[in-house]
């Protein structure tokens, strides 16, 4: 037996089947849906939005505060054409559905400038988005992997699942996802299924990934984390010449792990590592300055304390946690000194160290940690205004195959619904 959803009408809403049930899929299906679409998202894993639910420390940071499209967001396609896709929705109107139509109630995050559901669960986002899509007559099929895609003639596309059935609809919307945590059913099938079927994909790499490398010293500071890192990335600071000054340096927190860094700050800049490693490309030069204070300010107070206090405990005072401060002071050989001895090439080695210090790094996590995939199907292949592949009629993408991500901060789950919204709606118009 094999279902078939092809709308026998002409005039009828055409039948969409969704391929994956995360924030994309999620939000395809509800907007398709309410267009009179009769739906049916298959979803692969035991569960739709899975990703949902361990997303943001399991809190889920459903969306940003504020954005700005050419700072927030990495694309190797073009700039207007993500402008154009962002014009569709503001931030106000997909945080209105959020509260209004899916039933959220948000709270904000000041520090971070971060929405988050009023109840910090995760669970409740899934749940009422699923909810939502369930009320409008949406089915949900999980355990259901599709494998491959075929046109048939006279419109209308079949889906092969992995148990050997088959399913059609008159529209099909990809949202598949990226490479990301492989463990929660993402693993790059739907970027073959289309790239097999015409797509160019960009090469992908892993994004929002922690870096491996050695701590400062050599010494051991895992689970040491700083707040106001503001780390620089000098390739990327060349590449973005002519945006505003200072856009690609981060302040924000910054950890020290077992195997090298991790934290906003470290995770929003290593796709210009991954992607370099990928490609065999130059590998930036990452600087940390570690309180965000400057080179002047950090002069004053070696000028201002006593000569008689020791080099460490300056560093502390102004607050550097004392382990990097120890491991600072090691590598720029004065961990024994008094401010009053340091020569004039020792004061400037340690400011060096201060506010420009050289991360190394060896590697990556990859996409075990990675929170997002960079590259993936190119936005010219795309009609902005609908989502529509303009290789493959009546196939709609939406979501993290598309070659786009954004910084951590809400960013990835706006896209999500962004262009869910796009997919859906339009794969749900009937066509002549
Ligand atoms: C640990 C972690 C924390 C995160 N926290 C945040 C956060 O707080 N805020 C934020 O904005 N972003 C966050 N992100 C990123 C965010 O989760 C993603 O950007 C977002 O989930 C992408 O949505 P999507 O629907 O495109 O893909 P996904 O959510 O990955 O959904 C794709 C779905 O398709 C299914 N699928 C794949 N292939 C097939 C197939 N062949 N057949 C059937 N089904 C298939 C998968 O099982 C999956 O359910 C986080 C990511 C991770 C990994
Ligand atoms: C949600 O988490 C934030 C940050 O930890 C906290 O300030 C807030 O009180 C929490 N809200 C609820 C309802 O638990």
């Amino acid at each position: 037996m094999r279902p078939r959803f092809l709308s026998s009408v002409s005039k009828a809403a055409p039948s969409v089947i969704i391929t994956g049930g995360g924030a994309a899929g999620l939000t395809a299906a509800y907007f398709a849906a309410l267009q009179g679409s009769q739906v049916t998202v298959l979803e692969r894993t035991r569960e739709p939005g899975k990703k949902v639910l361990i997303s943001g420390g399991a809190r889920c940071n459903v969306l940003p505060m504020e954005v700005d499209v050419q700072r927030d967001f990495v694309t190797e396609s073009s700039p207007s054409a993500l402008r154009a896709i962002f014009a569709s929705w503001s931030l106000e109107d997909c945080k209105r559905w959020l509260e209004d139509d899916i039933g959220l109630a948000l709270a904000t995050e000041e520090e971070n400038m971060k929405y988050f559901p009023a109840s910090n669960s995760s669970r409740e986002v899934r749940d009422r988005l699923v909810g939502a899509c369930t009320n409008l007559g949406v089915r949900i099929q999980c355990k259901a992997s599709v494998e491959a895609l075929s046109s048939l003639p006279g419109g209308g596309w079949r889906c092969s699942l992995g148990d050997g059935s088959h399913c059609e609809a008159d529209s099909i919307v990809v949202a598949t996802g990226g490479l990301s945590f492989p463990k929660m059913g993402t693993d790059g099938t739907g970027h073959r299924i289309v790239g097999g079927l015409g797509h160019s994909i960009k090469p992908v790499y892993p994004a929002l990934t922690p870096l491996k490398g050695r701590h400062p010293a050599g010494s051991q500071l895992a689970g040491l984390s700083l707040y106001g890192v503001d780390l620089h990335c000098a390739a990327a600071a060349a590449a973005a010449k002519g945006k505003k000054k200072g856009q690609q340096a981060q302040r924000s927190a910054f950890l020290f792990t077992h195997r090298g860094y991790s934290g906003p700050s470290v995770l929003d800049l290593s796709h210009s590592v991954t992607m370099a490693l990928e490609r065999g490309t130059p590998l930036p030069r990452l600087k940390a300055n570690w309180l965000g204070d400057s080179r002047a300010e950090w002069e004053a107070r070696m000028v201002a304390c006593p000569g008689s206090s020791s080099v460490p405990s300056l560093l502390r005072k102004h607050g550097l946690p004392q382990r990097l401060a120890e491991a600072i002071c090691a590598e720029a050989g004065v961990s024994d000194r008094r401010m009053a001895e340091l020569r004039k090439t020792e004061r400037v080695a340690l400011l060096e160290k201060l506010t420009e210090y050289p991360l190394e790094y060896d590697g990556h996590e990859g996409y075990a940690k990675a929170e997002v995939t960079g590259g993936g199907v190119p936005l010219s292949e795309v009609d902005c205004r609908t989502m529509e592949s303009r290789v493959l009629p009546r196939v709609h993408l939406c979501g993290e195959i598309l070659d786009v991500f954004g910084r951590i901060g809400g960013f990835n789950f706006y896209w999500a619904w962004l262009t869910g919204r796009l997919a859906g709606m339009h794969a749900a118009q009937s066509v002549e």
